[in-house]
């Protein structure tokens, strides 16, 4: 039997891009004793507490196409909500990328795992000017629902008055994102989800792609690390990102399928 092969490693390189909201430069003639990152995660994850993300989320969803799982979704909260109150400690990916939005105002947002486009309309809601660069293979069925594509996602997004460009790239990201970034050498992001393949080393040659195409100051967002199904996606996110160095990390894995977000600090 062969040995297991190693995740892949993404490979970093120096950027000069930075988001203006949470990175912090000092008046001109002044030294930057610090790194320019001025609020992490702690910061962020406080935020998400304090502000309602959950009511906001559940906002959200009744203005999107309902589906048999935001249906679902919709009565969990609201159960959680009423058995608990606002002690009740929840997040899942758009509590997140609604906090996150709202925080760092992102310019951009790369989406890989786009689905019926819930997610990219969290970051619309918040960003409504943010260029979307939206990455899926539409599998038919997924999760046994209905999943489009493209045309279906636009109107979604139109549903939540966003305006900025939309571009999508349609096929295997493992094929589209290579080709994107060959073709974008400079590409930079202010935001990013990674939520398509979720396979292992699936998730984490996504992560590989896009890591090192992240602002200093801006957040990556990764899906389902305590998903039952794929126990593997937390080895991902731990070896991908709480292992370095360079991420200030929050993890959830209370409740539901879990989510984690990191900022990127060099
Ligand atoms: C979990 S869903 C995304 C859910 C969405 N982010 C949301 O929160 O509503 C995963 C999506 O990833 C897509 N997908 C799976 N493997 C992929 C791959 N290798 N390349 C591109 N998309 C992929 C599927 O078609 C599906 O639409």
């Amino acid at each position: 039997m062969s040995a297991p092969q190693p995740l892949p490693r993404p490979v970093y390189s120096k950027t000069s891009v930075f988001v203006p909201a949470i990175t912090y430069a000092p008046p001109p003639g002044d030294a930057p004793w610090y790194p320019p990152v001025i609020a992490g995660a702690d910061t962020l994850s406080k935020i998400h507490e304090e502000g309602d993300f959950i009511a906001a989320s559940l906002a959200l969803m009744e203005r999107l196409t309902p589906d048999a799982y935001t249906t679902y979704l919709m009565h969990y909260c609201r159960e959680g909500r009423a058995r608990f109150g606002a002690s009740w400690m929840y997040a899942d990916i758009v509590t997140v990328l609604l906090c996150l939005s709202r925080t760092l105002k992102p310019r951009t947002y790369l989406e890989i795992g786009v689905r019926r486009g819930r997610s990219a309309c969290a970051v619309a809601t918040e960003a409504p000017y943010s260029g979307m660069f939206l990455f899926d293979l539409w599998q038919t069925g997924y999760a046994g629902i209905e999943n489009p594509g493209p045309d279906f996602v636009r109107n979604e997004l139109v549903k939540v008055n966003h305006r900025g460009p939309v571009s999508f790239f349609d096929g295997d990201s493992h094929v589209t994102l290579p080709r994107f970034f060959a073709a974008n050498p400079s590409a930079c992001f202010d935001l990013i989800t990674v939520d398509g393949d979720h396979s292992e080393r699936g998730a984490a040659q996504d992560l590989c792609d896009v890591l090192p195409r992240l602002a200093i100051g801006g957040a990556i967002v990764f899906d389902d690390i305590a998903h039952p199904a794929h126990p593997e996606l937390n080895n991902v996110w731990r070896e991908l990102i709480l292992g370095d160095e360079r991420f200030s990390a929050w993890s959830f894995r209370d409740a539901g399928y879990g989510v984690g977000f990191a900022i990127r600090k060099y």
